[in-house]
């Protein structure tokens, strides 16, 4: 299968093929989604093979507005209506009851809740409005890859299989968005983005748990996705949580460094070992999936050094995508590591 590029003057086409049930990449301001026509089952299970997803792991249920939601939703609760006004569109994702057969088991792996999204993107709001109907939205990449940022990391891991990209440019925020489930008698998060809990709970007006599930494949998480390998580079990463041991590292030409500009002008190394994650943590959450596939398709690095943050809520999704790729191996200090 040929895979089309398409301008954002170019949702009609795009709309076309999702109405058919072929599979479509869309920009989001977080990261780019697999869309799909979300009623279509056989649709939503050609993105489980796209990406070789789990088909125990539920996708996104991504709406153009808040009463596109209301028709598969079981119940809206009035913590959701809350959120909703203050978040929507935006990168936040809420757990909510489904109504029971509104969508095929494909999207809910089974389950009684569906996570709804509504992106804060002006092309992606339209293609759905024009389609008329959710798509599924998992992020674009094949499973245990890094989520794509640009259209050109959807179609490195897609091409061939999917029939379209809608190419916007690169995403704003970098990481995916933050899940909420309001399923529960407290709110918890259980994927923590751009959207903290602390903003969550001041909108609230009640204390937000956080639980992002560190389980083994044996358990069963709330958010399924939380128990996969993720976000993984082809190189080994180790997390540097003190900028300051990266001058300790002994950095050959196998060894790739990915961390703020400043802590990169610090250090004598070749450039092309060298990934800079700008000048702040914000900058950080922007570029750090394209950093972690920097390195790949270079067999000889061997292993990936990447600067961690310790910055409280604002530095969560970040270190939550992290040791994820890094499968929490943090950097102890030279002793431990050479
Ligand atoms: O920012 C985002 O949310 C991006 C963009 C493209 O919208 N999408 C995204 O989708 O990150 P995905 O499929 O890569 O991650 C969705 C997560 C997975 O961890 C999945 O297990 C969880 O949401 N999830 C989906 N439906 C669920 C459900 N009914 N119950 C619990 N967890 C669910
Ligand atoms: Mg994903």
């Amino acid at each position: 299968m040929e895979t089309k590029f398409f301008s954002k003057d170019e949702i009609a086409a795009a709309v076309a093929l999702l109405a058919k049930g072929e599979l479509v990449a869309f920009p989001t301001e977080t990261v780019y989604g697999l869309g799909a026509l979300a009623t279509n089952e056989t649709a939503v299970k050609n993105v489980y093979r796209a990406k070789g997803r789990p088909s125990d792991n539920p996708l996104i249920v991504t709406v153009s507005d808040a009463k596109m939601m209301a028709q598969y939703a079981q119940e809206v609760p009035e913590s959701a209506l809350k959120l909703i006004k203050h978040f929507w569109p935006g990168p936040l994702t809420l757990l909510l009851f489904v109504k029971p057969g509104a969508l095929p088991d494909a999207v809910t792996g089974g389950l009684k809740t569906a996570a709804f999204r509504c992106p804060d993107d002006a092309l992606t709001h339209d293609l759905i409005a024009q389609l008329g109907a959710p798509i599924v939205g998992p992020s674009a990449n094949t499973s245990t890859k890094p989520s794509p940022t640009t259209a050109t990391h959807v179609y490195h891991d897609l091409k061939g299989k999917i029939a379209g990209i809608i190419d916007g440019g690169e995403t704003e925020v970098g990481l995916e968005s933050t899940i909420i489930d309001l399923s529960v008698e407290q709110p918890v998060v259980l994927r923590p983005g751009k959207i903290t809990p602390a903003e969550l709970s001041a909108v609230l007006g009640e204390r937000v748990l956080v639980n992002t599930g560190q389980v083994t494949d044996q358990a069963v998480p709330k958010a399924p996705g939380m128990k996969y390998r993720h976000y993984a580079p082809s190189a080994p990463v180790i997390v540097v949580d003190n900028a300051a041991d990266f001058k300790q590292l002994t950095l050959s030409a196998s060894v790739g460094v990915i961390a703020l500009d400043a802590v990169l002008a610090a250090l004598s190394m070749p450039e092309r070992n060298q990934y800079g994650l700008g000048r702040d943590l914000v900058d950080a959450d922007h570029r750090l999936f394209d950093g972690l596939r920097y390195f790949d398709d270079r067999p000889e690095i061997k292993q990936i050094y990447v600067q961690g943050f310790n910055e409280g809520e604002a530095s969560l999704a970040y270190m939550n995508r992290l040791n994820k790729a890094s499968a929490n191996h943090h950097y102890e200090g030279a002793t431990n590591e050479q």
